[in-house]
């Protein structure tokens, strides 16, 4: 099979051309990503999301000497947002040394569809890298979503079963 070089280019578009709060969240990324612990890969990312009430939350990526340890700078900031008490995101950017920039592991699209039906992702580089932006939507990176509606619908149907005879 093809390797995917990454988000179709013309998902692209230049940073000064994005709604002003969009900037912010990427200026906020590229800040955050300054923060990360990364010294066994040495890949360092920053991540910055805003919620549904417009307040903001940042992270990085933060390693283990026990490699499988590490944690994803998009899953800092989501587990940062929860710990305050939000639980509805409405869009992350995401800085990573590349350009074009990397796009979310799989984990970390799902813990977004969590707290997301959708969200806007802009992936960035660091600032004096490249000042162009790609954008997306959490759906179109993780269709088919296993989402928390998709439990809800099973914990329904087996609660409402006649409770099983012992031994059967
Ligand atoms: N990493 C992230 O922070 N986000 C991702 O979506 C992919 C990978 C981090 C984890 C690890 O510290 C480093 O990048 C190399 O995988």
């Amino acid at each position: 099979m093809p390797q995917s070089s990454g988000p179709d280019e013309t998902l692209r578009c230049p940073l000064d051309e994005l709604p002003a709060p969009l900037q912010g969240l990427v200026r906020e990324a590229r800040a955050a990503r300054q923060r990360a612990y990364a010294p066994y890969s040495q890949f360092q990312v920053g991540a910055a999301l805003r919620v549904e009430t417009g307040e903001l939350f940042t992270g990085a990526n933060v390693e283990n000497a026990s490699y499988g340890l590490a944690v994803c700078a998009e899953r800092t900031a989501v587990l940062a947002a929860v710990m305050a008490g939000h639980r509805a995101i409405a869009a992350i950017a995401i800085c990573t040394e590349l350009d074009p920039p990397a796009a979310p592991c799989g984990m970390c699209r799902q813990t977004l569809a969590e707290f997301a039906r959708d969200c806007e992702i802009l992936l960035c580089s660091p600032s004096g890298t490249s000042e162009r932006v790609t954008r997306l939507w959490l759906r179109q990176v993780l269709p088919h979503a296993f989402v928390p509606e998709t439990l809800h619908a099973y914990t329904r149907r087996i609660q409402s079963r006649p409770p099983r005879k012992p031994g059967s």
